[in-house]
């Protein structure tokens, strides 16, 4: 078990820099998903805490100590990546034993662990079989199996199922997510796949080109992203924005989208001058059919995708995508009506920063919960 701080850390390959002053704590036993799109530096900040990259300033700490100058071999933590570099001429038990005999564990001890290893990823009928003869998801089960052994203080994942085919994908997400339930200990997954994040995560942390955009629970950045880059990263589909300028209300901004109209909304006014550059935000599946008192929207059918239990019905000017229960009439070419409800909608500013309500509650989709 085991706490991790990261501070302020900094990584240059040469002259470029690639992770630029990152900081932030992850507790012990946390579940942490690094989320981002490809290239963010995901892979190097795992590579930094793991000992296997340099850190070119800052300071990570493992339960409290300063480990930049401890070999990753003494850092006691257990890296598992996408290619899952098993030893193809070894048997799977020789695979998940080996680096414990190099460790020079007893023998009985490392069958032991192997053992209970199997046993909690159901490759005990695979033992004596050598990795050629495993499918991808086995595989990658041996590869997580030979860090369980270790007994690490913090599991590190780095995009273990990017190899896998959809539906293993999602097999291989619970059952790490039941490792976790079961060990209980720190584990940090890398992904660039947001539902991955939404779904595994205690913790997700959005990095974007090297820096941290937010760190939160998964339903706090659904809920309350700091930024139009996260919201727009986080959530299926991506949250709709419309462009427009602020109009005042009394205490509220409306936005004024051109060829739309005034969108009011409950971000709060104030400081915000009139005309200033704004964005209002909404996810599809807060978008409502048909035409209500305010903010109704009308555009032209430009596709319809009907999945039987709901709908996805994108308008084109302005460009909108609806995710609507059930089933549609609307097809192609067709104008529509949507209604954007003031309670579901997010406003950035021109920095793209969130603008916060002008009242404080919850969250739309908090008011909505189920069961
Ligand atoms: N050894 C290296 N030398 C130079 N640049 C590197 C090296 N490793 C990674 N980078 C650069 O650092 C950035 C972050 O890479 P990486 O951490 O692999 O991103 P991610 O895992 O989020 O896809 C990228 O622009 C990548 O090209
Ligand atoms: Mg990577």
């Amino acid at each position: 078990m085991a706490t991790l701080n990261l501070r302020n850390l900094v990584k240059r390959f040469g002259d470029v820099a690639v992770i630029h002053g990152i900081s932030f704590d992850i507790d012990d036993g946390e579940f942490v998903v690094f989320v981002g799109p490809s290239g963010c530096g995901k892979s190097t900040l795992l590579r930094m805490i793991c000992g296997l990259e340099s850190i070119t300033s800052g300071e990570v700490l493992i339960d409290g100590d300063v480990v930049n100058d401890v070999p990753s071999a003494r850092r006691g933590l257990a890296l598992v990546f996408q290619s899952y570099a098993l030893y193809p001429h070894m048997t799977v038990y020789q695979n998940m034993a080996f680096g414990l005999e190099n460790l020079g564990t007893p023998k009985a001890e490392i069958t032991a662990r192997v053992s209970e290893a199997a046993r909690m990823l159901q490759l005990e009928a695979f033992l004596q079989r050598k990795p050629t003869a495993l499918s991808g998801g086995q595989r990658q089960r041996v590869a997580i199996g030979r860090a369980i052994v270790r007994e690490p203080k913090v599991f590190l994942f780095d995009e273990p199922l990017s190899n896998l085919d959809a539906e293993l994908r999602v097999g291989m997400r619970g059952e790490i997510a039941g490792l976790h339930r079961r060990l209980k200990t720190t584990m940090i997954y890398v992904t660039h796949d947001q539902v991955e994040a939404m779904t595994m995560a205690d913790k997700i942390v959005v990095l974007r080109a090297g820096r941290v955009e937010q760190v939160g629970a998964p339903l706090d950045l659904y809920n309350h992203p700091a930024n139009q880059f996260v919201a727009g990263f986080i959530g299926s589909p991506r949250m709709n924005f419309l462009a427009g300028k602020a109009a005042i209300m009394g205490g509220s901004i409306g936005v004024d989208v051109p060829g739309v109209g005034v969108i009011m909304t409950h971000a709060s006014a104030d400081g915000v001058a009139p005309g200033a550059a704004m964005s209002v935000g909404i996810r599809p599946e807060h978008v409502l059919g048909g035409r209500a008192g305010w903010n109704t929207v009308t555009g032209e059918v430009a596709s319809v995708e009907q999945l039987g239990g709901m709908s996805y019905i994108r308008l084109a000017g302005p460009d909108m995508t609806a995710q609507l229960p059930g089933q549609t009439r609307l097809g192609f070419g067709d104008t529509a009506e949507m209604n954007l409800p003031p309670d579901a909608l997010h406003v950035f500013d021109a920095e793209g920063i969130s603008l916060p309500r002008s009242w404080t509650g919850a969250a739309p989709a908090e008011l909505r919960q189920t069961a």
